[in-house]
């Protein structure tokens, strides 16, 4: 796509004939590069933004789980509600499904291998927790001793929102260390995650 090219997102077409993206390509010369498709040129533009990792951990009964989340934000001021959102896929939401609270962890800078460890290994075949200091939280939730900044929250809604859930936390416990530079995004995609999205 050319530089600062507007990118139309268009619904889905009812006709399958008809792919996305036809029919701007097929309006310019045959030599151009094709243009990305709506969902791709999506991704590129998200791409540009570099916020902040999350860790989110559960526990149900003796099972623990945690994952990297990069699909999280605060969502309310006052009351103040924080939206976790995990894919169906990982075990982290398997987990989540069945706790009345989550862990976020807000991820310091220099904690590269700690993020690779969550976001790249899946609780269903390793056992992070054997792999990485934490503790015994507010509720029995694991805490990650690298991680000193970091809230417990109950779980307000459960929100379909596609292929990830939204967990809607209204936070409880909040622990807040020394400030420090986050762990963002533009480090983290370069981690293969330990589950497709
Ligand atoms: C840059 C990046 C961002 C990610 N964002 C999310 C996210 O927002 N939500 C999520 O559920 N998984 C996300 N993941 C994927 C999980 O962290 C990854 O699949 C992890 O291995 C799942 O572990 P689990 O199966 O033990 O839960 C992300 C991974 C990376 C590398």
């Amino acid at each position: 796509m050319r530089r600062g090219a507007v990118c139309e997102i268009a619904p889905m077409p009812t006709d399958p004939s008809r792919r996305s993206g036809e029919s701007r390509s097929s309006s310019q010369g045959a030599s151009e590069a094709p243009e990305p498709s709506e969902p791709e040129a999506f991704d590129r533009l998200l791409g540009i933004l570099d916020y902040p990792m999350f860790i989110v951990t559960a526990r149900d009964r003796e099972e623990r789980a945690g994952c990297l989340v990069g699909f999280a934000s605060q969502a309310s001021i006052r009351p103040a509600r924080f939206l976790a959102c995990l894919s169906e896929k990982n075990h982290t939401y398997r987990v989540a499904q069945r706790s009345r609270r989550l862990a976020v962890h807000l991820v310091p800078a220099r904690a590269e291998a700690l993020a690779e460890l969550f976001g790249g290994q899946t609780g269903d075949r390793v056992d992070k927790f054997a792999a990485c200091a934490w503790h015994d939280g507010p509720h029995g939730l694991p805490i990650l001793d690298e991680c000193e900044n970091w809230f417990v929250g109950t779980v307000a809604e459960r929100l379909p929102l596609g292929d990830h859930v939204g967990f809607l936390l209204e936070p409880d416990h909040v622990h807040h260390g020394t400030a420090e530079g986050q762990f963002t995004f533009h480090r983290a995609r370069r981690i293969d995650a330990g589950h497709e999205a």
